[in-house]
Order: C-alpha cells, then sequence, then structure tokens
C-alpha cells in the first residue's frame, strides 16, 4: 500500500514537478470550481497509477493541478464512493496521494441532505465534526506505520484555525456560514424519513455518503482537513419531494458562485500565512 502511494506520487510528480500546497475534493455537481484556476493540467484518472474511476454521474474522474490565489492546489474532481463497491483502502487513496505529493491542508466538499430545521436547500455548511454512521472505516487492517499511528486522535478533525479561516472569508463576502455536525452513511439508498429523525437525534445537521473516510485518511497522516457540504436538498421525510440524484446534482450548480468565493478566498488566506 505504501509502495503503491509512492510510485503514484512518483509518477505525478515526475510528469509534472508539482507539489501541492492544498489538495481538495470536489463532489457531486461542485466540479466546475475547477473553471477558477490559473495554470491549469489535467490528468485523468485512468492514466494514474493505481486509480479507479469513478463510476456515478456528475463525478469527472481527474486530478488538477492548478494555482489559486498564487497557492498550488491539487484537486479530485471526482470522488470514489464505499457504495459503488470500492473498498475503503481504495476510497482513500487519492486523498492519501494527494497527501504524499506534499498537500498540508485538505479540502473536502459534499452534497449533503438537511437535518437541521434551521438549514435550507442551497445553504453552504462548514463541517465543524462528523458522526461515522458508514459501518466502515478506512484504517481498518494492519496500521501503516509510515503514514500514521494505530489510533488516531480525531479530537480536531476539523481543524479550528482553518473554520476560522473560512468564516473570516465568509464574512467578507456578507454570507451567513453555518457550522454543522456532518453525518455519513453508507449509501447508495438515500435515508428513510426515521433514519433522519434518528440521526437529528444523535447530533447530525446533515448527511451524505462521503467525506468520512477521506477526513479520516487525512488525520490520520496528520494533515489539516476542512469540509463543506452544500445543502443540496433537505434530507427524508422533512419535505414531501421526493429526492433524486439529477436535481441534487443541479442544486448544487446553483451555489458555485458563493462556493468558488469562499474556497478561493480561504486559500489565499493559506497563501498569505505562509508569508507571515
Ligand atoms: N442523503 C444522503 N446523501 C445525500 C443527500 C441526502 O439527502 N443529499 C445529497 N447527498
Amino acid at each position: 500500500m505504501y509502495e503503491k502511494l509512492s510510485a503514484t506520487a512518483q509518477y505525478i510528480q515526475k510528469k509534472h514537478n508539482f507539489t501541492p500546497k492544498v489538495g481538495m475534493v470536489l463532489g457531486s455537481g461542485l466540479g466546475a470550481y475547477i473553471d477558477t484556476l490559473e495554470e491549469m493540467i489535467e490528468i485523468p484518472y485512468d492514466e494514474i497509477p493505481y486509480f479507479n474511476e469513478t463510476t456515478v454521474e456528475g463525478h469527472k474522474g481527474r486530478l488538477i493541478l492548478g494555482k489559486v490565489n498564487g497557492v498550488n492546489v491539487a484537486i479530485l474532481q471526482g470522488r470514489l464512493h464505499a457504495y459503488e463497491g470500492y473498498d475503503m483502502e481504495q476510497v482513500v487513496f487519492p486523498v492519501r496521494t494527494l497527501a504524499t505529493l506534499g498537500a498540508e491542508y485538505i479540502f473536502l466538499t459534499n452534497a449533503a441532505g438537511g437535518i437541521n430545521f434551521s438549514y435550507k436547500q442551497g445553504d453552504l455548511i462548514l463541517i465543524k465534526d462528523h458522526i461515522n454512521l458508514m459501518g466502515k472505516n478506512p484504517l481498518v487492517g494492519p496500521n501503516i506505520a509510515e503514514l500514521g499511528p494505530r489510533f488516531p486522535d480525531m479530537t480536531k478533525a476539523y481543524c479550528g484555525e482553518l473554520r476560522e479561516l473560512f468564516k473570516l472569508s465568509a464574512k467578507e463576502i456578507n454570507y451567513d456560514l453555518k457550522e454543522g455536525v456532518y453525518g455519513a452513511v453508507l449509501g447508495p439508498t438515500y435515508e428513510t424519513p426515521a433514519e433522519i429523525n434518528m440521526f437529528r437525534t444523535i447530533g447530525a445537521d446533515m448527511v451524505g455518503m462521503s467525506t468520512v473516510p477521506e477526513c479520516i485518511a487525512a488525520n490520520h497522516l496528520g494533515i489539516k482537513v476542512a469540509g463543506i457540504s452544500c445543502i443540496t436538498n433537505m434530507a427524508a421525510g422533512i419535505e414531501e419531494k421526493e429526492l433524486k440524484h439529477e436535481e441534487i446534482k443541479n442544486e448544487a450548480l446553483k451555489v458555485m458562485e458563493t462556493f468558488s468565493k469562499l474556497l478561493t478566498l480561504t486559500i489565499g488566506k493559506i497563501g498569505s500565512l505562509e508569508q507571515n
């Protein structure tokens, strides 16, 4: 596993001699963010050793290297999900690759269903913590000591300083950025209304089928994580509507302008941290 990661990172670095500061995963419908990049290089997943193709519509499957506000950024446009049948090691391989390339920060983005009654469709929510309801964990199995410890601390799974930077960025654009707890399920079914009521009771503000494995893998590696959920729909049972993947993707597109500004401003702030 560790050898595979090193080989993958070497392949990418040999071709492009690029060290990212920030790594990013773009969730369902959020792939258009790459249009804001400067000096962009695209590498389809099928050209990268040990990378798997994503099978989900709305997920493109490309690694993008480029600059945002002068900061080197590596973006995974399209992610692998456990519900596609990938094992957890495959799901987190791309994020581990970004870390191996040198990323010090990982931004995880996703589409999520709103559970908290104060949320509405189209809200962007800063993830402050998560509840893993997937019944799986990417670190099960022999620990890879080169990557991190056997029992990683998850007290600060979503970095407090990064969250402060996102809040500052939101203030600059007058955006009311709320924070919430992300509950991760395996999927691929959306939830039942009874499940959503249970998730609310245990403290989840939103629900989705991703992000948590990547957050765990990044914390194992000691990398700072930030998470942004786009509330593409209110979760099952809150409104009368049926949940449809197509509509969820379209909803994410509508918030692209605010989403882009939040990410770009925050990356700029990370760039200035370095200079001080
Ligand atoms: N449930 C789970 N995953 C999701 C949802 C949802 O309601 N919306 C977007 N991803």
